[in-house]
């Protein structure tokens, strides 16, 4: 069990490198990491090296923090996540969030690559994140609550920020692209769907579906972090197009949308305050 003491040495030892008090939080997705190298002054840390973090193995992932200006604000970026598949607990795959917390981050802005569900959607869409529902079976805030880090029982009605979505719809409008809303669907992968799979998460409610971000927006959320999420639409789901799904895949559409996805978050990054 990860134990405030934990995040606590964790957070000392990044504030031994930062000097400063970062604002903004954001994990980037698979293949989204790139934004990363748009911070100045960065400080980057990998995350091999913090006290308590696991390592990340999948491809399209750096695993690294990297601290600096972007907009003239001042963030954490998460280059690469912990995902459930690869054999973390909730409670290290949730960890860097509490561990941003504790440093000062008061907003959070997560990215994903995600399959499209909605057929409305096509690959390169960019989505924010409405609403998501947990299906991975789990929940990262079982066990006992340490009510320093949050309450036992966190309301939900507002995971993704509705101040948030409209800064960001604004944004969008702003730089002159058009984006996409909708419900997330959290499943813990590492298979991609069966097409019933998918035309049951389509009755359920859900635009669309991925293998990460749930459990760290109900981290977020019990540490009363405001959160925005963004989906990157990499392909379609399973059974919607005929063709076979690939992590290959995954990448190439997220290296196409890259200028729209930089451009996006670093307006968003901009207007938030
Ligand atoms: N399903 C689950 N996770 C994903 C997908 C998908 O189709 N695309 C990117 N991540």
């Amino acid at each position: 069990m990860i134990t405030t003491n934990d995040i606590k040495q964790a957070a000392a030892f990044i504030q031994k490198k930062v000097t400063f008090t970062p604002e903004i939080g954001l994990i980037l997705g698979s293949g989204l990491g790139v934004l990363a190298e748009e911070i100045e002054n960065p400080v980057r840390i990998s995350y091999s090296k913090i006290p308590g973090f696991p390592v990340s193995t999948v491809e399209g992932h750096a695993g690294q923090f990297v601290f600096g200006t972007l907009q003239g604000k001042k963030v954490a970026a998460m280059q690469g996540r912990f995902h459930f598949y690869e054999g973390y607990s909730m409670d290290k795959v949730t960890f860097p969030v509490r561990v941003m917390k504790e440093i000062g981050i008061e907003r959070l802005i997560v990215t994903n690559a995600a399959g499209g569900v909605n057929t409305e959607f096509e690959a390169g869409d960019l989505m924010i994140i409405t609403d998501h529902i947990n299906n991975m079976g789990t929940n990262p805030l079982i066990g006992p609550n340490d009510n320093e880090l949050g309450v036992r029982f966190p309301d939900m009605s507002e995971a993704y920020s509705k101040r948030l979505r409209q800064l960001a719809k604004e944004a969008a409008g702003e730089i002159n692209i058009s984006v996409q809303e909708g419900v997330y669907v959290g499943n813990t992968g590492p298979v991609y769907e069966t097409p019933a799979e998918i035309r049951m998460i389509r009755t359920l409610g859900g635009d669309a579906v991925g293998m990460s971000t749930v459990p760290e927006v109900i981290a977020a959320r019990h540490a009363g972090i405001e959160v925005l999420g963004i989906s990157c639409i990499s392909n379609m789901a399973a059974g919607i197009l005929d063709q076979p799904l690939t992590h290959d895949e995954v990448i190439e559409t997220t290296e196409k949308v890259k200028a729209n996805f930089l451009s996006f978050v670093k307006t968003i990054v901009n207007n938030m305050n």
